[in-house]
């Protein structure tokens, strides 16, 4: 641990790739044992995020500093103390559960690692099923599984990117109370990225919302909420309508557009919903879609976006590790 109590502090930390900015010049600081969320749309830069403080990626500008070693002089030293949950899957589905604990112990050279490995199956319940091959595991043991591995070598700061994204909704909330716990039982800080709204909301002591690489704001759940008091009313009309007449509408304190939709800002979205009706003709408005004071809100306060666009690419994403997997056999 180091000792301005900082897990993770990081200034001006920079990755480009040719011309394009990945991460411009963020600043982070995280206090041990705290949970701390990357919260940002595809492409925001979370991932990169993780390879710098991990020294996969060279840093290209600014510096890092994880669990008390600076990343760029030290890498080894921040190896040895970090654990990484993949959202790609990295069990070995031929192995037991003990096997695959064997098989990272045997990747982090570690020693003396059954005792560990033990409290660990204990802890995640999967005891009576160490000798039982990981492809008969459920969704929920084999996240159990993946954050063992991850915890084997005892590291102080574990990072998790988009732990949760293709999950269904039990397994997701499962998790979640899985990363708390460990968070409280081991100690352990947490860095994860999501793009997922509310496990941010759920999780996190602290969110740093990123969008182009860049920072937004940072700041505990609550605070990020209480910045934005007003509603958001999304709409796409199938007939075009003009920024003026949106803007005429009482009630609406700005319009932006984006891409197809129009973003109102409203006091109160109940009490200007039936202006919008009145105003554009309603089998003229396609969507419509309130957003209420939220995370979600804060991001499309600041940049006119919303993070979760649908998610639409989850299915894809869940396919190219199966492949990959099947390919790698
Ligand atoms: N190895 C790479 N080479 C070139 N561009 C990359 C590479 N890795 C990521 N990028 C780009 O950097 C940006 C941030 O990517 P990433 O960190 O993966 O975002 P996120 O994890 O938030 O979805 C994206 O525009 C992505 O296309
Ligand atoms: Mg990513």
């Amino acid at each position: 641990m180091s000792a301005d109590g900082l897990a993770i502090s990081v200034h001006g930390l920079t990755k480009t790739y040719g011309r394009l900015v990945a991460v411009d010049h963020i600043d982070m600081s995280i206090p041990t044992g705290s949970i701390f969320g990357l919260l940002g749309p595809n492409g925001a830069g979370k991932t990169t995020t993780i390879k710098l403080l991990t020294g996969i990626t060279d840093i290209t500008d600014g510096s890092a500093t994880v669990a008390g070693f600076d990343v760029r002089r030290e890498p080894m030293s921040v190896k040895q103390r970090v654990g990484w949950v993949a959202a790609e899957v990295i069990l070995d589905d031929d192995l037991s559960g003990w096997e695959n604990l064997w098989l990272q112990a045997q990747l982090q050279r570690l020693s003396d690692w059954k005792g560990r490995a033990d409290q660990l199956l204990k802890y995640f319940e999967l005891s009576d099923r160490r000798k039982d091959k990981v492809g008969t595991y459920s969704t929920g043991m084999r996240k159990k599984m993946e954050i063992a591995l991850a915890l084997l070598h005892e590291p102080e700061v574990i990072f998790m990117d988009e732990p949760t994204i293709g999950l269904d909704a039990n397994v997701r909330r499962m998790l979640w109370d899985l990363i708390t716990g460990v968070n409280r039982s081991f100690g352990v800080t947490v860095l994860l990225t999501s793009h997922y709204i509310e496990e941010a909301d759920a999780l996190c002591d602290r969110v740093a919302i990123i969008d182009q690489g860049r920072i937004v704001v940072t700041g505990s759940p609550s605070e990020l909420k209480s910045r934005v008091k007003e509603d958001f009313i999304e709409l796409e009309t199938s007939e075009s309508v003009t920024q003026e007449k949106l803007a005429a509408i009482p009630g609406v304190s700005e319009v932006r557009s984006q891409g197809r939709a129009w973003v109102l800002r409203v006091a109160s979205a109940e009490e200007v919903l039936p202006a919008v009706f009145h105003a554009l003709k309603t089998d003229g408005i396609r969507r419509i879609n309130v957003e209420k004071p939220s995370l979600e809100s804060v991001f499309i306060d600041i940049t006119g976006k919303r993070i979760d666009q649908g998610g639409s690419d989850v299915p894809d994403y869940r396919k190219f590790y199966a492949n990959l997997r099947r390919a790698q056999r």
